[in-house]
């Protein structure tokens, strides 16, 4: 059932993908919902999918579709691109697995030290969601404290600690979710984003050990970081003892070769990688300064070693793809090549909307694009625009799921996948697929009326 969805479309998206509507009853019968990730799950059922080449991805049912979730954006430089594909190639042959140090993961670490400006140490795992979990571990060894601060509608993978507050809808003062203890919420504080005046208030009350941030905003600039919020934090952090905690799991790699610490040219304390990392691999890492990463060392400064084990830690193969991805990012090209396409694209799909009258807003940063609906503001003026002031109660309210799930059955017919209200470009995307992506959108925002 679609709920509120037409049911010509249900019926449209029924027939068009109907291997799909077959695998889904194998699906769910085996896994939760049917799928292996949350945001994999769409009604009546999600499209099943057999390759992908540069921007591209081919359906079961042998419909080529426009990719804009990216490997969940770990695919800056789209599907297969050649030197990654070559380099896992050579290494599958040479051993998945040694159990052992490597030369590869040298040079995969070397890559993240010369491109991350925070970057002293750096320690491999096996996802953003493990990076996060590490640095909020090391920070307490460090510095003795125990609260971790972060921010409402801030993302940083799903273990106990963070994964509160970070979907709408948000509750201030109740982040309680299923599963979690009330010790662990007892840990944590959440705090509006873009506020200068309630972190210092929060710091000074609380003395917290860690403060992290994504580095662009609360799921990758949905709401952006305002003004001169991160310097401020920065300088914050600083005079309160407190350590600042770039997630750069989404905008490492993507928005610079050196993350939004390099664009910006703000150095955090540590930052947790992933995804572009590893080139569209499993893998992640927390780096960091020296002393800090140390709580890590045997034998450390801190007389307190964290325990890190983990069987992918450092994965040849990821380490090899990792290492293809990020010589072919190093030199900037491909984050302005990706930046500058999704540029154009806000540009097009807002000169769409203001042609259709529709109530819907296109904006973000980088190669980030993020559609705003149920919206009657003021029309962008140029690429910096945030509607509603950055205010994230507006941006990042909760969406009818019916809607959310209509939507992109209806891009999904014109050929694009787009990860829920959002999407991300590579550098594989093409002129013509923006094209027909405003033809997709010009069907789907029907929807919206
Ligand atoms: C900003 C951010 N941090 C952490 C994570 C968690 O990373 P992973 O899915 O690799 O565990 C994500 C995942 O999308 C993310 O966007």
């Amino acid at each position: 059932m679609l709920g509120t969805v037409p049911s010509d479309l249900e019926t449209s998206f029924r027939e068009k993908f109907a291997q799909s509507a077959k695998l889904f009853e194998r699906g769910q019968a085996l896994f939760p919902s049917g799928v292996t990730h949350d945001g994999r799950y769409l009604e009546p059922f999600p499209v099943y999918v057999t390759e992908a080449h540069g921007s591209r991805k081919v359906s079961v049912e042998g419909h080529s579709i426009i990719d804009y979730w990216v490997g969940h954006g770990s695919l800056l430089l789209g599907h297969g691109h050649p030197t990654v594909v070559e380099a896992v190639q050579k290494q599958m042959a040479r051993g998945t697995h040694y159990s052992a140090c490597h030369e590869l993961e040298l040079e995969w670490g070397e890559r993240v030290q010369r491109m991350v400006p925070s970057a002293e140490r750096v320690r491999f795992t096996n996802s953003g969601t493990e990076a996060t979990l590490m640095a909020v571990r090391v920070a307490r060894i460090v510095t003795g404290r125990q609260k971790v601060v972060k921010f409402v509608g801030h993302f940083h993978g799903w273990h106990d600690l963070l994964v509160p507050a970070a979907y709408a809808p948000y509750t201030p003062h109740d982040w309680s979710m299923p599963g979690i203890t009330e010790g662990t919420l007892s840990d944590l504080v959440v705090i509006p984003p873009n506020d200068l005046a309630v972190v210092e208030e929060t710091f000074r009350q609380q003395q917290p050990a860690v403060c992290i941030i994504e580095g662009t905003g609360g799921h990758w600039g949905l709401v952006p970081v305002c003004g001169e919020f991160l310097k401020g934090l920065r300088e914050l952090c600083t005079r309160h003892g407190v350590l600042l905690v770039f997630d750069e799991v989404i905008s490492g790699f993507r928005v610079h070769p050196g993350g939004s610490q390099g664009h910006y040219g703000i150095t955090p304390d540590m930052t947790t990688l992933a995804k572009i990392l590893a080139g569209g691999l499993p893998g992640g890492a927390l780096v960091g300064r020296a002393d800090l990463l140390d709580a890590i060392a045997f034998g450390n400064r801190h007389g307190k070693k964290m325990k890190h084990p983990g069987t992918y830690n450092g994965n040849p193969l990821s380490a090899a793809a990792g290492c293809a991805a990020l010589d072919a990012i190093a030199d900037g090209t491909a984050c302005r090549r990706a930046t500058d396409l999704a540029k154009e694209l806000r540009r097009r799909l807002n000169e769409l909307f203001v042609q259709r009258n529709a109530p819907v807003v296109a904006y973000g940063e980088f190669s980030m694009i993020h559609v705003l609906p149920n919206y009657s503001g003021p029309r962008p003026t140029g690429d910096d625009f945030i509607p509603h002031d950055g205010d994230y109660r507006m941006l990042d309210a909760e969406q009818p799921a019916s809607l959310k799930h209509a939507f992109r059955c209806a891009l999904l017919l014109g050929g694009v996948d787009w990860f829920g209200w959002s999407g991300m470009t590579s550098v594989a995307h093409t002129e013509a697929d923006l094209d027909q992506t405003v033809q997709a959108f010009d069907q789907a925002i029907l929807l919206l009326d």
